[in-house]
């Protein structure tokens, strides 16, 4: 008894010219369509994700064009972020590699936005190395843009402004009652880098009823000095570089194939 599988096998065997119909099947129909596919996916791919320029032992890590300094590593208030985004003076598609020592600069944050809406986690990449995830904190805080940027409180559903009085905080509601036009909502994630809890880095974002745009760029701020003196857990590679990578063996393997 021949199985199905030896019959095909002692065909090919037979008949070699089959083996020539396969090759040529495969190098005109399924490598230009995997060749197609690559393609698309390259161009998701930012200019910002190279690599910091290193041999092994020898990491010459200099800062990245086009960044702010944060003076005496002091973050941004939240007033001067708010005009950061407004303006959007230099906006990168990713966290540029390199020294990010007490810098910061603006990303385009719809990344994070799409993920939120496929109900995964938000991801703020960048090439610093490992971030603690488990003292990295969330929080929102309301601004009055009609009253200098005040930070406001909603109690009971009243928008207040608080007060010390006393000894004791107060939350007072302001009247009349702010128009939703004139609040503005700050998200901030802030986390500590795992090899050194001074390096801090945060993420702030804005959100309101009057610009449906506003959340697609955040601030990213890092303060403190960034080592890589015992660094341990330091990946030099961008997420984004590790797609190319993996796009770029794609197409040498198609090129390879082709050659034959
Ligand atoms: C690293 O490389 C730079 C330039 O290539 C060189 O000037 C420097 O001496 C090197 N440092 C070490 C520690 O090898
Ligand atoms: C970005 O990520 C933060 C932290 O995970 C999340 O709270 C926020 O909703 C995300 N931003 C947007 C625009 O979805
Ligand atoms: C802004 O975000 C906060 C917190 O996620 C949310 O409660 C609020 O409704 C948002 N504001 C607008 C105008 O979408
Ligand atoms: C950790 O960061 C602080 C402040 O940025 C710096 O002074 C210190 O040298 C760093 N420590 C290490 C081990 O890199
Ligand atoms: C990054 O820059 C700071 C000064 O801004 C410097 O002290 C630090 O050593 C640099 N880190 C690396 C890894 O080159
Ligand atoms: C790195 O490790 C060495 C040896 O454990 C230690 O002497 C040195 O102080 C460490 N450097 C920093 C910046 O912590």
């Amino acid at each position: 008894m021949t199985t199905p599988q030896t019959t095909v096998i002692d065909t090919l065997s037979r008949h070699p010219i089959y083996i020539l119909f396969i090759f040529f099947f495969l190098y005109k129909i399924v490598v230009p369509k995997i060749r197609q596919e690559t393609n698309i996916k390259k161009l998701l791919v930012s200019s910002n994700d190279l690599e910091p320029t290193s041999s092994d032992n020898n990491i010459t890590f200099p800062k990245p064009d086009n960044i702010n300094i944060l003076q005496h590593g002091k973050f941004l208030s939240a007033l001067d972020c708010w005009k950061a985004v407004q303006e959007k003076s230099h906006v990168f598609e990713d966290a540029p590699p390199g020294n990010k020592s007490n810098t910061w600069f603006l990303v385009t944050n719809v990344d994070n936005m799409s993920r939120k809406t496929n109900n995964l986690h938000s991801k703020y990449y960048d090439d610093c190395g490992i971030w603690e995830s488990s003292k990295g904190k969330a929080f929102h805080q309301d601004y009055l843009l009609s009253d200098n940027f005040r930070t406001i409180f909603l109690k009971n559903d009243q928008y207040c402004t608080k007060v010390r009085q006393s000894g004791k905080t107060l939350f007072v509601p302001i009247t009349p009652q702010p128009e939703s036009t004139s609040i503005v909502t700050m998200h901030r994630y802030s986390t500590v880098l795992k090899d050194n809890n001074s390096f801090i880095k945060h993420v702030t974002w804005f959100n309101s009823s009057f610009a449906n745009d506003l959340p697609s760029i955040a601030v990213y701020e890092y303060s403190g000095t960034y080592s890589l003196e015992n660094a341990t857990n330091y990946v030099r590679t961008h997420q984004k570089t590790l797609e190319k990578v993996v796009d770029e063996c794609a197409s040498k393997i198609i090129k390879r194939f082709s050659y034959r």
